[in-house]
């Protein structure tokens, strides 16, 4: 779990209905706010797939699962080897799709909405926070150059905001900039 989150910003804040006040408000009315903001999703440029290569872009991805099955939240993957192997491909396929190499995901998965594909998987914020933390740290054992690290960084971090599927905070969940993490782990 991250020590560090930002804290939310007001305009994030989410608004419950009671209001902090007791007792019954004939004729209340609560703002409308937004459950979760899903911000803007910059793909990567294909100077990430020149620079680490299709191969090195599997690498990381197999280093990050790697790292996500020995985790708390191991327990949301394929708990046998051979499936869990699938599974790691499948995401090595669409990394490597998304970032401009071969296309071998869509033409055997089909539309990819990563967020309809994670619904049967309940994600909160706290499982986020450990995926980015492993995401960072697999970034780091494959030592990726920095401005690639950037450009992937910018590419996650807020399309990770889009697999949370299962709120267990009401504030917004923190946002995780690249120059923070580089800071705090400097
Ligand atoms: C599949 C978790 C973010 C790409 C999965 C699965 C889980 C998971 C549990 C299914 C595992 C299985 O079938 O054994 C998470 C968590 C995330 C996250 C906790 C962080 C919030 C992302 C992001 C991407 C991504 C940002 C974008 C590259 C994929 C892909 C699959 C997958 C491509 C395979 C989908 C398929 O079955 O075709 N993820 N994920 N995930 N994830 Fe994520």
């Amino acid at each position: 779990m991250c020590q560090h989150a930002s804290p939310p910003t007001p305009a994030a804040e989410h608004h419950c209905a009671c209001q902090q006040q007791a007792g019954p408000h004939p004729g209340k009315r609560v703002p409308a706010a937004p459950e979760l903001i899903l911000p803007e999703v910059p793909f990567p440029s294909l100077r990430v797939i020149e620079a680490l290569g299709e191969h090195g872009l599997r690498q990381l991805v197999a280093q990050h699962h790697a790292l996500l099955r020995q985790s708390a939240i191991g327990h949301l993957f394929a708990q046998d080897a051979a499936q869990f192997a699938q599974l790691v491909e499948r995401v090595a396929d669409f990394v490597v799709e998304a970032c401009g190499g071969a296309a071998q995901y869509t033409p055997a998965h089909g539309h990819t909405c990563m967020r309809t594909r994670h619904f049967p998987f309940t994600i909160d914020e706290a499982a986020r926070e450990v995926w980015l933390t492993l995401l960072w740290q697999a970034l780091a054992d494959c030592a990726a150059p920095a401005a690639v690290r950037e450009e992937y960084w910018a590419w996650m971090e807020p399309f990770s905001l889009r697999m949370i599927n299962r709120r267990t905070t009401k504030a917004q969940p923190a946002r995780w900039g690249y120059a923070e993490m580089a800071a705090r782990h400097a």
